[in-house]
């Protein structure tokens, strides 16, 4: 890639959380569990879900948290798949979301990234899950603060979202780095001012609106490696 981080003075790295740090899918195991053959078309599901109300809600000024919108997704993925799904079922599925994977390179890798920058976590988690989740896979001592869109009451990418950065790192916009596997806060990120570093994990198609990440990595680690080759 020719793209060039542009991360002189990148005092801070602020990263989304689920599909970026914390795997997601890693639930298939538990949906497999409790509907065989059907695990993977139920975390899908669930989390195409979970996004799009996250949107609707946003649009619609009717904000309720992600643990709400989380388990209003996972009751719509079951209902849409014909799973019957049992109340005991429902809970142990939904608090999978307290201690989600983290891809495997992420503890190496943030170790890495956090010489000589701050790390923040910006995600529609509440801060119960991701207080959570970032305990479970040993993560809580190299951020500095866990940011939930829920101090603006609405979700990515509304830019009152990737504000809380500048806000509460007290430095530039320019000077934060943001990073994430979805193209969606990507793009809104970028839209917002901030440097982007899109880990297109699924070597996904970049989103066309206008808004193209100032680099693009596979992993947390390729990234490691440009932002370290840049300062050098
Ligand atoms: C997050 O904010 C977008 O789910 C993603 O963590």
């Amino acid at each position: 890639m020719s793209e060039r981080a542009g991360n002189l003075n990148l005092g801070a790295l602020a990263f989304d959380a689920y599909g970026t740090l914390f795997d997601v899918h890693s639930v298939v195991a538990a949906c497999e569990a409790a509907f065989p053959s059907r695990g993977a078309a139920l975390s899908r599901l669930w989390r195409d879900k979970q996004l799009e109300y996250s949107w609707l809600l946003s649009l619609m000024d009717r904000y309720e948290d992600f643990w709400a919108v989380t388990e209003k997704a996972l009751r719509y993925a079951c209902q849409h798949l014909g799973l019957a799904c049992d109340a005991a079922t429902h809970t142990r599925l939904l608090e999978s979301y307290y201690h989600l994977a983290a891809y495997p390179e992420v503890p190496a890798a943030l170790a890495r990234l956090a010489v000589n920058r701050r790390l923040v976590i910006i995600s529609n988690g509440t801060p119960q899950m991701l207080a959570a989740v970032t305990q479970a896979t040993g993560l809580t001592a190299v951020f500095d603060e866990l940011i939930s869109v829920e101090a603006v009451g609405v979700y990515k990418p509304s830019p009152r979202v990737y504000a809380l950065l500048p806000q509460r790192l007290g430095m530039p916009t320019e000077a934060i780095g943001f990073v994430s596997s979805n193209a969606f806060d990507i793009t809104g990120a970028k839209a917002f001012g901030l440097r982007t570093y899109w880990v297109n994990r699924q070597d996904a198609t970049p989103d066309g609106l206008g808004y193209p990440p100032d680099i693009v990595v596979r992993t947390l680690t390729e990234l490691a490696d440009r932002l370290d080759a840049e300062e050098a």
